[in-house]
């Protein structure tokens, strides 16, 4: 068997046409959605990150604001940052790119955003509705293969799910989501014993630990769906996740590759969280856009 590709390229573009129509219904209305990241430092992975959100922000007409500040920044000159922000009307959603200097505690920093602009689903708030099923921003990687999920048409029910990772920004809101749509899961971690064996179980494998080839074709049941979470760099120095992807394909029936993957599905529904928040503030044209 080899695998289908379920490619985030092309999902992300169909999905970011609707947004560019939810926004030009905003922006009409005088309400353009805004968004702000604040990054510290000069993290080369985390610089590019940032620009890949400020351009695909462009790209569907939401405003942006990327403030780039020193990592010698103190935490309490970001909490007054973010303080303005959470004032400014003009803008929906604040992003501040993790991870943060040591000298910052990052959830103390997540905790002051307002919790109506927490397009990043990081806030406390935000995982207490996704873990009562109450409404709220969900984070924006998970997020995103749920919505990879639903794009080839995968009924969760009753499936048994197995996440490899339990980061609150992806594994544990992950497995959160996989519970709401009926699957049975599995969340597992580095003190997992006998891994292979949970995945040789699984429907679904979602990896998102940061190792490279933390699976491998053995560890796959044929005709399995694997989302691939990692960004890695092979000996090459060439992007790659943490599946083994030449190997997994030749079992899974579907994959997801990096890069093209999970990546830009991340980026894409940071911008369908940031417009949500824009129409929640602004109910009427929502409401225009619901009855259309
Ligand atoms: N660092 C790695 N992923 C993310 C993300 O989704 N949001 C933020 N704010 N920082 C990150």
């Amino acid at each position: 068997m080899t695998s289908q590709l379920i490619n985030g390229v092309e999902l992300s573009n169909q999905l970011r046409q609707d947004l560019q129509t939810r926004v030009k219904a905003l922006t009409a209305a005088g309400h353009t959605p805004g968004l702000a990241v604040i990054l510290v430092g000069e993290n080369p992975a985390s610089q590019v990150y940032v620009r890949n959100k400020v351009k695909a922000c462009e790209q569907v007409g939401i405003h942006s604001v990327l403030e780039k500040t020193p990592d010698t920044l103190t935490e309490k000159d970001l909490l007054v940052k973010i303080d303005a922000l959470n004032q400014d009307p003009s803008i929906h959603g604040i992003l501040v790119q993790l991870p943060l200097p040591a000298h910052i505690d990052a959830q103390r920093v997540i905790e002051a955003i307002s919790p109506e602009k927490d397009v990043d689903g990081f806030h406390i708030s935000s995982a207490g509705a996704l873990m009562t099923g109450a409404k709220g921003f969900w984070p924006c990687t998970p997020f995103g293969c749920m919505k990879m999920l639903e794009s080839i048409h995968y009924d969760l029910k009753g499936k048994h799910a197995v996440v490899i990772g339990r980061s609150n920004i992806v594994g544990k809101p992950m497995a959160m989501m996989l519970l709401q749509k009926n699957a049975t899961v599995t969340l597992c971690h580095s003190h997992t014993k006998n891994l292979a064996e949970l995945t040789r179980q699984a429907d679904l494998i979602v990896a998102a630990v940061g190792v490279r080839n933390v699976l491998t074709k053995d560890m796959v049941k044929p005709g399995a769906v694997v989302l691939d979470v990692g960004m890695n760099r092979d000996e090459d120095g060439k992007l790659c996740g943490d599946v083994d992807f030449d190997g997994v394909r030749q079992v899974a029936a579907f994959i997801t590759p990096v890069p093209g993957g999970v990546g830009p599905m991340t980026i894409t529904m940071l911008l369908h969280n940031t417009v949500w928040a824009a129409e929640q503030l602004n109910p009427t044209v929502e409401r225009a856009l619901q009855s259309t």
